[in-house]
């Protein structure tokens, strides 16, 4: 196919450059927006008296015409287009003639590309918006259903205090409601500006009314600086950095998931769906879903640090090493969609074994800091407590008991405000049931977190 640009030149462009040039193959999946983009420019341009009546609508059929044969599967991209938008300008003349021809004007593919990315990131976002609150949904259901189990909870890997299992779950809960946030805020400055009547770089001396097409295209207003306008992918960094914190959360949640699940933790049980067996080891169940999930987080990584070198050195205006910017936020948007989409079944159908997170719980001298907090509250200031209570550890570590099972009279050498009331103080039931402070570990702040989530996810 001759190219659109070939009056310029004297000899075709080498094939391998050809190849190399062309985007086509990752940016056709933009063809919805771009035909929307074009139908908002075309609709503007005749009410500005810059394209007749008879043109736009022909235009416009046309561009229905070729988005429903695309849809449809009849009108497959050809792979000699450099880009969509010179695909679907192409296939427009060839369906209407010279009213094809007149669709760019007071266009460019700069301002063109800069306001296909946004509408399509825009559609996007909303889907993986949806896709966290389905994850949110199922971890909720999981912290409600596991709010009684007692666990421990941990600092440095190395069990710390006693918890509801559910709580653990419910940090996840509060992290994805900030990815919602931040992917939100994301949209909103994408949404902010059109750039759409920036042309090249330095705007047009036709009569447009970018207010119009800004309108037409459902954005907040217009950017103020045509130059800035066609070289602004800031939207794609700040999505594609909400997407590397959502991975990372994802990461961490699926580390724990493969902690919990192995014959060591045995908190947890991932249904078979979701597991995989191995080649030669017949007892193997492995998880690997939460592992794919925590490899693909450095991909997104790599695809946020991509778009952020690409821009780094780049003069204004448009340069075609942003061509760049749709592979990597592409890549990220498939990654996260593809992972969250395996990670909320996964969740939803684990099985919380609340007997071995009890057990796991009644080891590890995890109500320590309550038997010093029994103390502190008798009236030995912290302090003084903590070291009492340090060195009753030790003692019972050497005589391989725990604080629950060590008799009142040892306790009684340590200090005169040991009574036996401190058994039922500091059993892990009690422990867990009295972490009432606001956010703390007890079942009753779960049940709360639970509905805080239940209601904002309804509002949504
Ligand atoms: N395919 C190009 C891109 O994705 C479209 C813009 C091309 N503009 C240009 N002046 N060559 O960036």
């Amino acid at each position: 196919m001759e190219k659109m640009w070939a009056g310029r030149f004297q000899k075709t462009l080498d094939k391998k450059a050809d190849d190399f040039n062309s985007s086509l193959r990752f940016d056709c999946r933009m063809y919805k927006q771009d035909i929307q983009g074009s139908i908002a420019h075309a609709t503007m341009l005749e009410k500005q008296g810059i394209l007749s009546a008879e043109d736009k609508t022909q235009i416009i059929d046309g561009l229905k015409g070729i988005l429903s044969d695309i849809q449809n599967g009849n009108l497959p991209f050809d792979d000699n287009a450099e880009d969509i938008h010179m695909f679907i300008e192409a296939e427009l003349t060839k369906r209407i003639g010279d009213a094809g021809k007149r669709l760019h004007t007071a266009r460019s593919r700069n301002d063109q590309v800069a306001v296909d990315i946004r509408l399509y990131l825009r559609d996007e976002a909303e889907e993986v918006l949806a896709l966290i609150q389905s994850l949110m949904k199922a971890v909720v259901d999981k912290a409600e259903e596991s709010v009684d189990c007692i666990a421990p909870g941990y600092t440095h890997l190395q069990r710390a205090q006693p918890i509801s299992f559910g709580h653990q779950l419910m940090a996840y809960a509060m992290m994805l409601r900030r990815d919602i946030g931040r992917i939100k805020d994301a949209v909103k400055r994408m949404n902010a500006e059109c750039p759409l009547g920036s042309c090249a770089l330095a705007g047009t001396t036709y009569p447009t009314d970018r207010a119009y097409t800004a309108q037409l295209l459902a954005f907040d207003g217009v950017s103020k600086n045509s130059i800035d306008g066609v070289s602004d992918r800031d939207f794609c960094v700040e999505l594609a950095s909400a997407f590397a914190l959502l991975m990372t959360h994802l990461s961490r949640f699926a580390e724990e998931i493969i902690l919990w699940s192995s014959w060591e933790f045995k908190f947890i049980e991932l249904d078979d769906s979701y597991m995989t067996g191995s080649s030669i080891m017949p007892q193997k169940k492995n998880p690997d879903m939460a592992e794919l999930v925590r490899g693909k987080t450095g991909r997104v990584y790599g695809d946020l640090t991509a778009l952020l070198t690409a821009l780094k050195g780049l003069p204004l205006a448009y340069n075609k090493d942003m061509q760049e910017d749709k592979e990597a936020i592409f890549d990220a948007l498939d990654t996260v969609k593809m992972c969250l989409e395996v990670f909320t079944p996964m969740i939803a159908t684990m099985r919380v074994n609340g007997e071995n997170t009890y057990r796991a719980a009644q080891k590890g001298f995890i109500n320590a800091t309550d038997l010093a907090d029994y103390l502190a509250k008798k009236g030995m200031p912290f302090r003084s407590a903590y070291k009492t209570v340090g060195q009753i550890v030790a003692e019972c570590i050497e005589k391989d008991l725990v604080l629950d099972s060590y008799p009142l009279s040892e306790y009684k050498k340590h200090s005169a405000l040991f009574e036996e009331d401190l058994y039922e103080e500091i059993s892990l039931e009690t422990c867990v049931k009295k972490r009432t402070s606001l956010g703390g570990a007890s079942p009753d702040s779960v049940r709360e977190q639970v509905e805080f989530i239940r209601n904002e996810l309804e509002r949504n």
